[in-house]
């Protein structure tokens, strides 16, 4: 399996499966371009990987998973990061046999809306029929682990990043400032910070959840005070790596920036942000149709990004399907353990690649700005 690796400097690498092999199983990340001398410890990366653990609520998969992580490697006797790659790993506990054999019963089903077909094209009968292996929503456990050790970079660099859910089952938030968002962050199981909004999406979500189906929605992610000129204007767009980082994960099936497909509806006039100068003389947009982005690179604005995620492809209703062993057609009975939604435990994936990504954004604009020798004015305007 290829592209297992993501970052050019600041680079994760993840591994491990939704089952794996028994005792001992699980998913670990490797952190590449750790500064030195940092305390990063276990419960940083702990609250993280909370945000994201099954078997807690009804909106969440039965799967009783602990999601405890170690620091293997990376920190020194003094519990401070050496600057070496830092290694974190969270077991499997909750693989149970009666599980292995219903997904043994059904390996050679197609599961509709899943990546079971292009498992079979690629790995053939060796693919990971357990639970999805790495396609399941359980790899992005490593990612949130990689993910909380970017946002704590970032945090000391004052940058700040939230998702949450804005809309499900076409019932849509009210708009709300960076402020709110985080006022009423993780306030309810969908997490959409517009409470009254998220008391209706949870009651619709649970009718379809009794029905045996699932639901999709959007979520919003914001990246709050990032500095100016981020990303490189060609392949390299700021806009080109969050896209790369958040499309990778599982279920996301559409992405928009700032306004979004909206600006295909708008007049130049009516799209186009105009600057100010503020007291301290930086600039700034009277409005942020851009999404914090500018010919791919960023402004200083809120970077705004809006992700369709598709309703849980699992579900507890009688499919057509084919066996691809057989290669006929065949019946798939109702399967048992999924996420009615996803929308109460992505949010904190997206947050983390948006991490991942920035950081390592970050690390390319400092390393080019040391050799680049601007003129102080323009150094000034990126906050240096
Ligand atoms: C956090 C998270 C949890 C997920 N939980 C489930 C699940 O319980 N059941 C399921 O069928 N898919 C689940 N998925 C979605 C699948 O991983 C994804 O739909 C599948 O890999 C197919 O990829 P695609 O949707 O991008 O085409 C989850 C995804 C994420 C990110």
């Amino acid at each position: 399996m290829l592209g297992n690796s993501f970052g050019r400097i600041f680079r994760v690498t993840t591994c491990g499966e939704s089952y794996g092999k028994g005792k001992g199983s699980g998913l670990a990340v490797i952190v590449d371009g750790v500064p030195p001398g940092l305390k990063l410890t276990r419960e940083i990366v702990q609250q993280e990987l909370d945000k994201r653990r099954p078997g807690v609520g009804k909106l969440n998969s039965p799967r009783k998973e602990t999601d405890q992580c170690e620091i293997f490697a990376g920190l020194g006797q003094d519990g401070l990061t050496t600057g070496a790659p830092v290694g974190i790993i969270i077991y499997n506990v909750d693989t149970q046999p009666i599980h292995i054999e219903q997904y043994r019963s059904y390996k050679d089903i197609f599961r509709p809306g899943h990546a079971t077909y292009p498992f079979f094209l690629k790995y053939g009968e060796a693919q990971d029929w357990c639970g999805a292996g790495r396609a399941s929503g359980r790899e992005t456990v490593a990612r949130v682990a990689g993910g909380a050790v970017a946002k704590f970079i970032l945090a000391r660099e004052g940058i700040e990043i939230l998702a949450y859910t804005v809309e499900c089952l076409g019932i849509k938030a009210r708009p709300l400032s960076f402020e709110e968002a985080k006022r009423n962050y993780r306030k309810n199981e969908i997490n959409c910070p517009d409470l009254d909004a998220a008391k209706k999406m949870e009651k619709a979500v649970l009718k379809v959840k009794e029905e045996g189906d699932t639901a999709g929605g959007i979520i919003q992610v914001v990246a709050h005070n990032v500095p100016p000129a981020l990303g490189e204007p060609v392949f390299d767009k700021l806009s080109a790596t969050i896209a790369h980082a958040l499309c990778s994960i599982g279920a996301v099936k559409g992405i928009e920036f700032g306004a979004g497909f909206q600006v295909g509806r708008m007049k130049g006039s009516e799209n186009n942000d105009q600057p100010y100068l503020d007291e301290q003389g930086r600039v700034r947009f009277r409005t942020n149709n851009a999404g914090g982005l500018l010919g791919g690179m960023s402004t200083g604005e809120d970077i705004v990004v809006r992700l369709a995620i598709k309703p849980t492809p699992t579900i507890s209703i009688q499919q057509r399907s084919i066996n691809m062993r057989t290669m006929k057609e065949e019946t798939l009975s109702p399967i048992t353990r999924r996420d009615p939604t996803l929308l109460g435990r992505i949010y904190v994936v997206a947050e983390a690649m948006m991490a991942i990504a920035l950081l390592d954004a970050l690390y390319l604009a400092r390393a080019y700005d040391s050799l680049a020798r601007l003129d102080k004015k323009w150094l000034k305007l990126k906050g240096l």
